[in-house]
């Protein structure tokens, strides 16, 4: 990791984008933040208010401008509408679409080696936005995909079987939204497929399936928008990159057999992210080819 990297977050005046920038002070990343925001005196706020946490951290953190950073080599994009209790991800595509494009025509020119981390919803399709609008190589335009559900997912099945969530490797797969499901089949514990544990056949598996795919929904409807999860999750992203941690991380990458972005395990470093082969049974392949058209289609219908 360089001494002095420079992280840009775009939209670091809202709930998750000062999220993000507090966890990369907070876990202590070496680099400079930079917050942009569209509303300037809320990016001035949110830098100065975290910026007085920076002392205890090699990070610091101050406004920027969109200039500034086109010039960062992690660019991280979380600006945008978010859902109102009950919406899904997918209704926010027309409004954030328009907003992807003004931040790429704002930052220009765009560091060649910059790796983006998309964030705003829906994350599959705008990933596949950003590439196209920046035109950078796949690898360099990520989206936080579904990383935050698949933790959701191994702390549920850490509290039913009282084991360590760092212990439980358990992926969900297809869509960050309501497309996604989880690769039962290559869950391990111990490297034991999970399915062949005993304690796990007490339990039930779709209805935990159905609990992670509710658990945003339910946060929204108690307090309006999810921000802590996916804060440390992209610092964790953030570093992976920095320091080139070659992490497999269940990010949104390119699937060239499907022509789309997607969350699947990817190994996470200084290019960015590339997906890993997983092994998938036949129900879970159709699962994957079901998300596939759906956010193909979105992306289709965008027509840009
Ligand atoms: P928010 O309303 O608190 O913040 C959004 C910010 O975007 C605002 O500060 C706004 O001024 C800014 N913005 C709008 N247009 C802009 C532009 N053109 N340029 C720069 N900034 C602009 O919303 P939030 O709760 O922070 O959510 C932001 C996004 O993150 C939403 O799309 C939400 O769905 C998504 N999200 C994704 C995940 C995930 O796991 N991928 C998790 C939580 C939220
Ligand atoms: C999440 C957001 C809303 O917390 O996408 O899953």
């Amino acid at each position: 990791m360089s001494s002095r990297s420079k992280v840009a977050v775009i939209g670091g005046g809202g709930n998750v984008g000062a999220a993000v920038a507090f966890s990369i002070i907070a876990c202590g990343i070496h680099a400079d933040v930079i917050i942009v925001d569209a509303a300037e005196k809320l990016a001035e706020g949110q830098a100065l208010d975290i910026a007085d946490a920076s002392h205890l951290s090699p990070a610091n953190c101050c406004v920027g401008t969109f200039k500034e950073a086109g010039d960062c080599d992690v660019i991280i994009i979380t600006a945008g509408a978010r859902q109102q209790p009950g919406e899904p991800r997918s209704k926010l595509l027309n409004r954030n679409y328009s907003i992807m494009k003004s931040i790429i025509d704002n930052i220009k020119p765009i560091k060649e080696t910059a790796v983006f981390i998309v964030v705003s919803n829906p994350v599959d399709v705008l990933a596949s936005v950003i590439q196209r609008l920046t035109k950078l190589p796949y690898n360099q335009v990520m989206g936080s995909g579904t990383f935050l559900d698949s933790a959701r997912l191994r702390n549920n099945l850490s509290e039913k079987l009282k084991i360590s969530s760092s212990s439980i490797h358990a992926y969900i797969l297809g869509e960050h939204g309501d497309d996604q499901f989880v690769g039962w089949s290559s869950a391990t514990v111990a490297g034991t497929p999970l399915l062949s544990y005993d304690a796990i056949k007490d339990l039930d598996l779709n209805e935990i399936e159905k609990d992670i795919s509710r658990k945003a929904y339910e946060i929204i409807e108690a307090k309006g928008s999810t921000y802590y999860g996916i804060g440390l999750h992209v610092a964790y992203l953030t570093r992976a990159v920095l320091g080139d941690e070659r992490k497999v991380i269940p990010v949104s990458t390119f699937i060239k057999q499907y022509d789309a972005y997607m969350s699947i395990p990817s190994i996470v470093g200084a290019k960015g992210a590339e997906p890993v082969e997983i092994n998938l049974d036949d129900q879970e392949k159709e699962h994957l080819q079901h998300a596939a058209i759906k956010i193909k289609g979105m992306c289709d219908q965008l027509n840009y």
